[in-house]
């Protein structure tokens, strides 16, 4: 175990033979933009966006413990999730880093026609605040862009409002409604709808 941050995290050690299939889609470097100049060098962090191959599926199951106590069922809904990722029905991307392994991620499932759910966003929240989430969202809405899609929508656990809109509404999305006890009782849902010619 490694820690960083006040946080355990697990020893990811890099082999070069998966090096190989590390397609990186995004490769940089981010710092915290909190804390003063000496501490933004130290907390700066390495990391590559790519799409998820299956031997990241226990990453992905590890990232996303909180699945389960957010949505009912919400383990065996990853578990379909990566199998649609794998064949090709669905899009996950990672953001890795060489030292900690997967950091965060995107899914993003297809519902029709021009139609797209991004199911999932989410950082480890030991790195939460270098830019990951809007790094990763960035990314997204360029693929929604060139692909000119104009239904793109997201649902989130109200809870996170604080810290979900002003992120997400900075890359073009609107709350559309809230559904009230979606997931039992006070669980509830934002519906929020990206509007591709705003931002
Ligand atoms: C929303 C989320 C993806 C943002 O990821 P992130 O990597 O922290 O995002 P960023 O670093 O790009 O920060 C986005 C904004 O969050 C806020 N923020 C993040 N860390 C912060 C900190 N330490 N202090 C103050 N504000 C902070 C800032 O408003 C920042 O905007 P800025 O660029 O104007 O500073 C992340 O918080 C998350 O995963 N939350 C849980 C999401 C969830 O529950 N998903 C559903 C489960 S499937």
């Amino acid at each position: 175990m490694r820690a960083f941050h006040g946080c355990a995290l697990d020893n990811h050690d890099f082999d070069d033979a998966a090096s190989e299939l590390f397609e990186p889609f995004f490769e940089g470097g981010l710092s915290r933009p909190y804390g003063n100049d000496e501490t933004a060098d130290k907390h700066r962090i390495e990391f590559v966006f790519r799409p998820y191959s299956p031997s990241d599926r226990s990453a992905v199951f590890r990232l996303l413990s909180i699945l389960p106590s957010l949505y009912p069922e919400g383990d065996l809904w990853l578990e379909r999730r990566l199998q649609d990722v794998s064949r090709g029905k669905a899009r996950c991307m990672i953001a890795d880093t060489r030292r900690w392994g997967a950091v965060g991620l995107t899914i993003e499932t297809p519902k029709g026609p021009h139609k797209v759910k991004l199911s999932t966003i989410f950082v480890d929240p030991c790195f939460r605040g270098y830019g990951i989430g809007s790094a990763l969202l960035r990314y997204c809405r360029e693929n929604w862009t060139r692909e000119k899609l104009r239904n793109v929508y997201m649902t989130a656990d109200l809870r996170s409002a604080g810290v979900m809109l002003p992120l997400v509404t900075r890359f073009g999305f609107e709350l559309v409604t809230t559904e009230f006890n979606r997931y039992g009782r006070d669980r509830h849902e934002m519906v929020l709808s990206w509007l591709p010619d705003q931002k």
